[in-house]
């Protein structure tokens, strides 16, 4: 399971066209690209080949929740596109989590295996109403303990959980946080944010930014300020390039 690059940029666009026009603007070695549910939904398997045959590594956000079966047959299948990354839902529970460990085992190269915990969309009205009473953090945490005991590598969080999860959890388990803006970048529809030299001095291995890069007129120039932001400020955290 390869570490891989800190810097995961969001390529949420409608197509293929729109996407692999953003991708020859970045650098594979500077950044991972995540391919989220309507990229995948309009350009399918295919525009994550693309984007592998021109160096990226792809995260491949389909948040998997279904029956252990189906899960793992999906895992098997984003395993056999030689993506570096996928996710699953915590809320499947520890059965279904087992089996996606178990075939993305399997591959040759394993994809390094997240789960979601608690929708970051979600607030506590929200949660009770299909039944999960208390605070947001208290699932957030719950949820990732099962998760790190049904052998995930490591969840997606939001910047304001990172502390906590590290703490609990260990040095080795992989914590990747969206809702990251550089010092001074529009904030957007994101509400909870942080920094990338806050993000990763709280304990973020990888960072998922989107808009910030995508949308600038350098995206790779705004990579490297957040490079040097967070390497002036924060040593890259043991086996992280
Ligand atoms: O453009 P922006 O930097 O806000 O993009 C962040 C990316 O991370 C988007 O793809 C968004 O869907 C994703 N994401 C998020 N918050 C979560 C989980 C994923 O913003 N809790």
């Amino acid at each position: 399971m390869s570490a891989g690059p800190r810097l995961i940029v969001a390529l949420d666009h409608p197509d293929r066209a729109a996407a692999l026009e953003t991708a020859a603007r970045l650098d594979p070695a500077r950044c991972a690209v995540k391919v989220g549910k309507e990229l995948f939904t309009a350009a399918g398997p295919e525009v994550v080949e693309a984007l592998q045959a021109r160096g990226f590594r792809v995260f491949l956000d389909l948040k998997f929740h279904d029956i252990p079966n189906t899960v793992a047959g999906a895992c098997r299948a984003a395993g056999a596109l030689g993506v570096w990354m996928l996710n699953v839902h915590a809320l499947g529970g520890r059965r279904m989590m087992e089996a996606a460990r178990e075939a993305v085992d399997r591959v040759a190269e394993p994809p390094v295996l997240l789960a979601v915990t608690v929708l970051t969309s979600m607030g506590a009205e929200d949660l009770a109403e299909v039944g999960i009473e208390g605070p947001p953090e208290a699932a957030v945490l719950r949820l990732a303990r099962l998760a790190h005991a049904s052998g995930m590598d490591g969840v997606v969080c939001s910047p304001r959980e990172l502390r906590a999860l590290r703490a609990e959890l260990g040095p080795d388990f992989r914590l990747v946080t969206p809702g990251v803006r550089p010092a001074g970048a529009a904030a957007g529809d994101q509400r909870r944010t942080a920094t990338p030299a806050e993000a990763v001095a709280a304990g973020a291995d990888h960072l998922v930014i989107g808009r910030p890069v995508t949308q600038a007129d350098d995206p790779v120039g705004v990579l490297l300020t957040i490079e040097s932001e967070i390497g002036r400020l924060t040593p890259p955290r043991g086996g992280l390039p």
